[in-house]
């Protein structure tokens, strides 16, 4: 007991009871023990009161610590989503974890199996589409409590354990039972067609959820509770188709309803405010006027029935579009309109029943005749007016002898039109849900099919005044409680035995006794029936009897009010409820009389004797077991609506017990439907009425608090000393417990887990808050401690560093001081020594001056003596030289006279004689001098002459001839002259002498020269003529050569023959190009297994030998061409002319089979004898007539190259070649071996590492399909192009849907986007061609170009459909990978999360999805990149489908992010963005940065973890930061978060700030992100195709093709 009392410290928080609030906080301020007596004060916050609770200690062990207060649980439990885990486990902690949970707008926690809905009574964005993709698949603890999980639990439990479920929806009315259970079967329809809400839909689905609009119209009412409230229980199994082996998904195939207790006195009343059932109001408000008119409809003020509660409609709610959705959802279960107007009718006819008057006449009932609603009753209901009238005012007593008919009073009166109106009404009721039933069960319902029963059904009822209805409900709660009891015992005794724990059998507060009490044998309902069958039955006498058998001592449940005689009550489990006695008899027995019976039974109306038949098939089922061996009779036929209760009551619970149960506990938080607020009082209450803390009850009775062996270790280890520490989580554990509990009662230990009494693990927490503190204060102090020793020291370290430096300054400075003395020492010394110095030499130097100046006036006086001296002997010298040069001048002058004097006499003479001479030799000299400078002239003219021209050397050389003369006789009048002139300079002595005759010789010499002249004359002249003859032989050799040009025949003829050579060698080339294309093919049908080898030898023969030929013949042909050009051509125009007459004949019957035969190889007449072979015709086909397309092509061959010797051989070839490929283009073959080679069996290049593939060859069938398309088109075989086309698009698309890998639809997504260019741009080069051919006038089919137009659409479609294809596909393998690889991945080794991330650890284990990570997921991207980019995918659809896979990875991670429950903490955070920012950095290196927007929001949410959250502003912070989150995910994000150790955990008030936020934005409040909403696929822009490529890869064989495209 110490122990108990122990916890109680001071600011331990507890709860007190309280009035409003249910539960008030109290903080302990003082704690007292003396001695036995304990004082405990408390104080209340909230309103300011002081509480003390005293005991003795005796006193507290004798009630086991009952008059302590209940302690509150440790905040880190706060808001906690499954109250299991609650540690101090009782009302108070409770209520207070839900209204947390309410409050911050969690609407669902957990209490261990069943899951509390708390009604929001507002719009809460959690039912959508992508929430309920979230939960499909995942395991209950993995996210946030939710409808959704339990009902996934089921469907999942359903499959894999094949056993039938059951979900139980209960609650008071209002609490949103209903609801729930709309949301639990939208969810299976919608998970059941594979997640994709949209549209997906199956008729039955439609019909089983279109039950629900129908059952409501009929079933549902305004009450003061609820606006749309049951006034039914319903129990509504839905059928699943089992999984089979061929079929593994398993889908809605039907459903089955079971209703319960209508409430029929709803229809003849309704309290203030409360309405009669919605489909009155609905046929009022929204029946056409013509039926309106027929049914006598009027405003729902019109009619008693539906007027009492004042009140006709519900805001909110029209009731005329409702009836448009109640007609439509009769339809969708399979009611004819007629059948439904038949409905309406009878409904209509129950209204005018109503208002069928009841007078009172005395003691009689009275109608009145022509009582307008009556008539329309009878006349609706087809019944006879007067009959029914009288039946309503009489009643008939049939006794042993005789009838007797006797009148009735007015109370009777009404009660019996009620009660007619009243059994009507439950009979159509009966009804439909009997068609419903059919017509939901069509599908057969199969041997072992599973089921999901969904039961909602009205809560423990306890109201002011309560009638039989509430004594039914409760008895059927009850029922369920005792089964839900059992169920959590029989769970929790499960795991006690599979954990193999000691425990011995905690009694609960079984209600097996209660339930006795109403149904056992002469039981309540017992005594009831008995008095309801006797006909004197009444509520007095029942209750007297009631009295009597229960009202003793031994009877627990049973109670005696007080006062008053008209009441009982029963001890519910959950309060003691009252019921008055009063109308029990009369609801119980609830029958019509059997005249109107029979009344009704007579009818004309069709439908209603149908309807009422219901009766008999519903009641004696129900009758006989219940019945019993009781003796027949009149009354004792019809059963009692008591009896009729308890069977089905008893039948759903034998299906019930046979079915897997899950529990649904609705809570209705106010009484005023106001969104998100909270009544304690009220919930309280409520969670006592369904049972949530009898379990509690039942679990804390054994041990609540149980935790596996490692987590527990994990986290209290630090309650032992390490010493303790062991390995074995197993003995660690026991030692902790061992050490720290101490009581063998308190805890046991299991196999796996260790068991805690409750309020064990608070406890524990406690110490280990604690012993964490203790740690804490211990680290602090050890670390202050340093902090501060290590500050000591550096202030110490400091001062010595500044001693150190103020003492090393000082010791500077003397020293400086001392240098300083030194220095002036030195200086003054210097000084004194320079000043004396300088005086010295000043007194030195005066002396020397002194005796300088004396020496100096001594010499001086010297040097004047001796000048004087030699100064006199220079006078005496210069005289006398003047006197001796005087005298001899004076001789010398007048000797040289004299010898000039004569010698210029001399010399005169000789001069004039020279003169003479010197004058007529210069003369002589000059003529010479001309006469040569001409002759050089001459000759070196001639000289030139004779090198420009060789042939007119002989010429020439007589003309140098005559020129040698001359000159020889140049050369002697040179002689002469020369001779002249030495005679002149002989006789020069004799000059004037010989004058004369030098004169006459001269003037000889002269005349000569002048003959000389004329000859030189003359001789240039002929110099002259003989270059005119040159020039004359120059012209002549020019018109030769002009004349050769112009090619007179015989030139001509050898110049052709020189141009010939060339060409023949280029033609031979061409030939034996041929040649080689044809060995080829040879080869290639040899191999082909052809029996045509002899043929192919012959061909192969002939083929080569006219080749050789012109090969051999080349060299000749210089000598004279043996074929002339023109006979050439002619011939070839001949054959020409020839073929096109065979091309004309062949060409009709092509067109006819392009429009109709189907086959055209078999249809065809055989090759031979077909024209076409004409060129081939003359050599005998060896082959049989019916030859394969192979020979038929070997004979083209043949064709084109068989007569040898036959010149015309290339020109006919094209024609024959062409003729050729139209037949292959024809043939089947081509399109066969398009689609099987080219498309079905396709061996798709693989991306390899070494090698890249170029684009030619990956675009080979693209390119090779699209010059198919040419030729066909350029053989005007435009429907054949458009038939094999359609063809190749069907294989493409049959191979591109099969996924195989992503190999096959990237390719094929590749090329169909290259084949549709080629097709786009042939379409254009056709519209140029048709657009010239228009011009010229020719005309033109639009064929073609409609074809192509087909084609280039259905290309469109195809890629479209590829693209989708492939994505989907892509994004499912996707899927696996995302939340692990983004969202658990841990690859900072810093931040690591433990796996559970539990608060104890035991919740959510490791994911059930396998360990992907981020590398893998960027690897398969990387991957999924480098193939697309192999396959040259055009950029910007490769760039598409990258983005879209991020933008999934995105969302989704971010949705799950958000629906994970325990998992976001801060280190999660970390780790998600470093995830993220791995992503982002994938997209920025590969080139599509634009993909990183679609990560935002996941990164914003993940920074939102790892965020402050502790004050307002960190709010404002978070806010701003994530400005791509709406607030409601903020709201929900922060939410979620979850502290981890050491972090502190989101306190409630800024949980309020943030939810204030949220609401202020209430538009935007979209939870999840959209997954669906793919952009559109943006097909990129056509490219134009410049040439199509007609590569074919060496490893594939394509005959047809090749020749095909090879044609071109
Ligand atoms: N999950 C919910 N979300 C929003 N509103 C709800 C939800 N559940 C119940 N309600 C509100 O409560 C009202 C009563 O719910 P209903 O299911 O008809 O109660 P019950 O069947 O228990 O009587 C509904 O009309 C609706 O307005
Ligand atoms: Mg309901």
């Amino acid at each position: 007991m110490a122990k108990a009392l122990e916890v109680y410290t001071k600011g331990t928080e507890a709860w007190f009871p309280d009035d409003k609030e249910g539960w008030v906080m109290g903080k302990l301020t003082a704690k007292t023990l003396a001695g036995d007596s304990v004082k405990l004060a408390f104080h209340i916050d909230s309103s300011g009161q002081d509480i003390t609770v005293e005991s003795t200690i005796p006193k507290l062990e004798a009630n086991k610590a009952a008059d302590l207060p209940p302690l509150q649980n440790p905040p880190a439990l706060d808001g906690t989503d499954d109250l299991a885990y609650l540690s101090y486990l009782h009302e108070p902690a409770v209520l207070h974890n839900i209204k947390l949970r309410y409050l911050q707008q969690s609407i669902y926690t957990y209490s261990g199996i069943v899951l509390i809905a708390m009604n929001p009574f507002a719009k809460v964005p959690l039912y959508g589409p992508d929430i309920m993709r979230e939960y499909s698949g995942k395991r209950r603890e993995e996210l946030e409590p939710h409808l959704f999980a339990v009902a996934e639990e089921a469907y999942r439990s359903m499959i894999q354990d094949k056993k039938n479920q059951s979900i139980i929806v209960s609650g008071e009315s209002g609490a949103g039972k209903t609801q729930s259970a709309r949301y639990i079967m939208r969810y299976f329809a919608t998970v059941e067609s594979g997640g994709s809400s949209s549209g997906g839909d199956s008729e039955v689905e439609r019909s089983v959820l279109a039950t629900n609009p129908i059952m409501e119209a009929f079933g549902n009412s305004k009450t003061t509770r609820n606006d749309n409230s049951s006034r039914f229980g319903k129990y509504m199994e839905i059928l699943f188709s089992t999984p089979t082996a061929a079929n593994p998904s398993v889908r809605i195939t039907g459903a089955k309803i079971r209703t319960y207790l209508l409430e029929r006195s709803r229809l003849i009343f309704q309290p203030a405010t409360e309405r009669n059932y919605h489909i009155f109001y609905q046929l009022c408000s929204g029946a056409p006027a013509a039926e309106r008119k027929d049914l006598g409809l009027g405003s729902w003020e019109s009619f008693f029935y539906l007027n009492q509660g004042q009140c006709g409609t519900i805001p909110g709610v029209d009731d005329a579009a409702d009836f448009v959705e109640t007609s439509k959802a009769l339809s969708d279960v399979g009611i004819s309109l007629q059948t439904q107007w038949a409905i309406f009718k009878i409904c209509a006819a129950l209204l005018h029943i109503g208002n069928i008057k009841i007078e009172a006449k005395r003691d009689e009932s009275h109608i009145a005749d022509d009582d307008a609603a009556m008539l329309q009753a009878a006349t609706l209901l087809g019944v006879d007016a007067k009959e029914f009238k009288k039946w309503i005012t009489k009643k008939q007593i049939i006794t042993r002898s005789e009838k007797i008919v006797s009148n009735v009073n007015q109370y009777q009166a009404i009660v019996g039109r009620d009660s007619v109106a009243k059994f009507i009404y439950s009979m159509l009721f009966d009804w439909l849900v009997k068609v419903i039933n059919i017509n939901l069960s069509k599908e057969g319902v199969e041997a072992g099919q599973r089921f999901i029963g969904v039961l909602d059904i009205y809560g423990f009822e306890h109201f002011q005044k309560n009638s039989f209805e509430q004594f039914c409900i409760n008895y059927a709660n009850e029922k369920l409680q005792q089964e839900f009891n059992a169920h959590v015992f029989k769970l929790e005794q499960e795991e006690y035995v599979a954990e193999k724990i000691n425990w011995s059998f905690i009694d609960f507060n079984d209600n097996q006794p209660c339930i006795d009490l109403i149904e056992g044998k002469l039981g309540i309902l017992d005594l009831l029936d008995e008095e309801s069958r006797l006909p004197s039955g009444a509520d007095g006498s029942l209750i007297t009897k009631l009295y009597q058998r229960f009202a003793v001592p031994t009877q627990k449940f049973f109670e005696k009010p007080r006062f008053g005689q008209t009441a009982f009550t029963i001890k519910h489990y959950a309060t003691d409820v009252t019921y008055d006695i009063d109308g029990f008899i009369e609801k119980n027995k609830d029958t019509v009389s059997d005249e109107q019976m029979a009344v009704l039974n007579s009818s004309e109306f069709d439908f209603l004797k149908e309807v009422i038949k219901i009766e008999e098939e519903v009641k004696p089922e129900v009758a006989s077991p219940v019945r019993g061996g009781r003796g027949p009779g009149a009354t004792a036929k019809k059963p009692t609506l008591g009896s009729i209760f308890k069977a089905s009551l008893v039948k759903l619970m034998e299906t019930i017990r046979q079915t897997e149960v899950h529990y649904i506990r609705c809570i209705k938080p106010n009484s005023a439907k106001a969104a998100f607020q909270f009544e304690p009082p009220m919930v309280l209450q409520q969670l006592r009425a369904c049972g949530v803390l009898e379990t509690i009850r039942i679990s804390c009775a054994g041990y609540p608090s149980r935790t596996q062996f490692e987590d527990f270790a994990d986290r209290y280890y630090l309650l032992v000393p390490s010493k303790d520490w062991d390995p074995n989580p197993n003995t660690l554990t026991l030692s902790i417990v061992r050490k720290v509990i101490n009581d063998d009662d308190k805890f046991q230990m299991g196999l796996t887990k260790v068991f805690f009494r409750a309020g064990q693990m608070a406890f524990l927490e406690k110490l280990r808050t604690e012993r964490q503190r203790a740690c804490v204060i211990m680290i602090q102090k050890n670390v202050r401690a340093g902090v501060y020793r290590r500050r000591y020291l550096r202030m110490r370290e400091a001062a010595i560093k500044i001693q150190t430096a103020t003492r090393a300054w000082q010791a500077r400075r003397k020293y400086r001081a001392m240098r300083e003395t030194r220095a002036a020492i030195k200086i003054q010394q210097t000084v004194r020594a320079w000043l004396a110095r300088k005086r010295f030499n000043r007194i030195r130097d005066a002396v020397v001056k002194v005796q300088a100046t004396y020496r100096m006036a001594r010499a001086k006086a010297e040097a004047r003596a001796l000048r004087r001296l030699r100064a006199a002997i220079v006078i005496q010298r210069v005289f006398r030289g003047y006197r001796a040069r005087r005298v001899y001048k004076a001789a010398k002058q007048r000797m040289v006279l004299l010898q000039s004097c004569v010698r210029r006499r001399i010399a005169v003479k000789e001069m004039r004689v020279l003169k003479a001479e010197a004058r007529s030799v210069g003369k002589l000299k000059e003529t010479n001098y001309k006469l040569e400078n001409k002759v050089v002239e001459l000759s070196r003219t001639v000289a030139a002459r004779n090198e420009e021209n060789a042939k007119t050397l002989e010429k020439l050389a007589a003309a140098e001839e005559q020129a040698r003369v001359w000159r020889e006789k140049f050369d002697k009048a040179d002689a002469g002259g020369k001779s002249a002139a030495a005679r002149v300079e002989e006789g020069s002595a004799e000059l004037k002498a010989e004058l004369a005759a030098v004169k006459a010789e001269k003037e000889k010499a002269d005349k000569e020269a002048e003959k000389v002249a004329v000859m030189l004359k003359r001789r240039d002249e002929k110099i002259e003529k003989l270059e005119e003859a040159i020039r004359a032989g120059k012209e002549e050799y020019a018109k030769l050569k002009a004349e050769k040009n112009a090619a007179p025949p015989p030139s001509a003829a050898a110049a052709a023959a020189a141009m010939a050579r060339p060409g023949d060698d280029s033609d031979s080339a061409a030939l034996r190009k041929e040649v080689t294309v044809l060995r080829e093919q040879i080869t290639r049908l040899l191999a082909g297994k052809y029996r045509a080898d002899r043929v192919a030898d012959q061909m192969l023969a002939a083929a080569t030998s006219p080749g050789n030929d012109l090969h051999t013949a080349g060299p000749h042909g210089s000598n004279g061409h043996p074929y002339p050009l023109e006979t050439r051509s002619s011939v070839t125009s001949q054959i020409e002319m020839d073929m096109a007459a065979a091309a004309a004949k062949a060409r009709p019957r092509r067109h006819s089979f392009v429009e109709g035969q189907p086959s055209p190889v078999q249809e065809r007449p055989p090759a031979s004898n077909m024209p076409s072979t004409a060129g081939g015709a003359a050599l005998p086909s060896p082959l049989t007539p019916r030859k394969s397309r192979a020979n038929m092509m070997i004979d083209t061959a043949l064709g084109v190259n068989g007569p040898s010797t036959s010149p015309m051989s290339a020109g006919a070839g094209v024609v024959l070649e062409a003729e050729r490929s139209l037949r292959v283009l024809e043939d089947k073959a081509l399109e066969d071996e398009i689609i099987d080679a080219l498309v079905t069996n396709l061996r798709i290049p693989l991306p390899s590492t070494q090698t890249v593939a170029t684009r030619k060859e990956i675009f080979f069938p693209a390119h090779l399909i699209g010059s198919t398309v040419v030729r066909l088109l350029n053989h005007d075989l435009a429907g054949r192009m458009l038939a094999v086309m359609t063809n190749v698009m069907k294989a493409i698309q049959n191979l591109t849907m099969k996924f195989e890998d992503d190999y096959v639809s990237a390719f094929w997504l590749s090329n169909c986007y290259e084949l549709l260019c080629v097709v786009r741009t042939t379409q254009e080069k056709e519209r140029a061609s048709q657009r010239r051919r228009n011009i010229s006038g020719e005309p033109g089919s639009g064929e073609a170009e409609r074809a192509l137009d087909k084609v280039r659409n259905d290309l469109d479609y195809l890629l479209i459909e590829i693209y989708h294809g492939w994505i989907k596909e892509l994004k499912k393998r996707l899927a696996n990978m995302i939340v692990p690889a983004v969202i658990e991945n841990q690859s900072l080794p810093g931040y690591i999360c433990k796996q559970s991330g539990g608060l104890w650890g035991k919740w959510g284990k490791s994911s059930s999805s396998g360990q992907f990570t981020i590398e893998q997921l960027l690897n398969f991207l990387s991957k999924l990149s480098k193939t697309m980019r192999c396959y040259y995918m055009e950029e910007s659809m490769a760039r598409q489908i990258l983005t879209e896979l991020l933008r999934v990875v995105g969302v989704s991670a971010f949705n799950h992010l958000l629906m994970r429950k325990n998992f976001c903490t801060w280190k999660r955070g970390v780790q998600i963005q470093y995830n993220v920012s791995r992503l982002e950095e994938w997209c920025t290196s590969h080139g599509i940065a634009e993909a990183t927007l679609h990560l935002q929001q996941l990164l914003q949410a993940a920074k939102l973890l790892t965020l402050n959250k502790t004050s307002p502003q960190d709010i404002e912070t978070i806010f701003d930061v994530c400005f791509l989150l709406n607030p409601t995910q903020i709201k929900k994000l922060l939410s979620l978060y979850y502290a981890a150790d050491f972090d502190s955990p989101l306190s409630p008030e800024l949980l309020k700030i943030v939810a204030s936020r949220a609401v202020m934005n209430e538009k935007s409040d979209i939870l999840l992100l959209d997954l669906e909403q793919a952009p559109d696929f943006a097909k990129p822009a056509s490219k134009s195709v410049d040439v199509i490529e007609r590569f074919v890869p060496a490893w594939m064989s394509l005959p047809n093709i090749s020749a095909v495209v090879s044609g071109n």
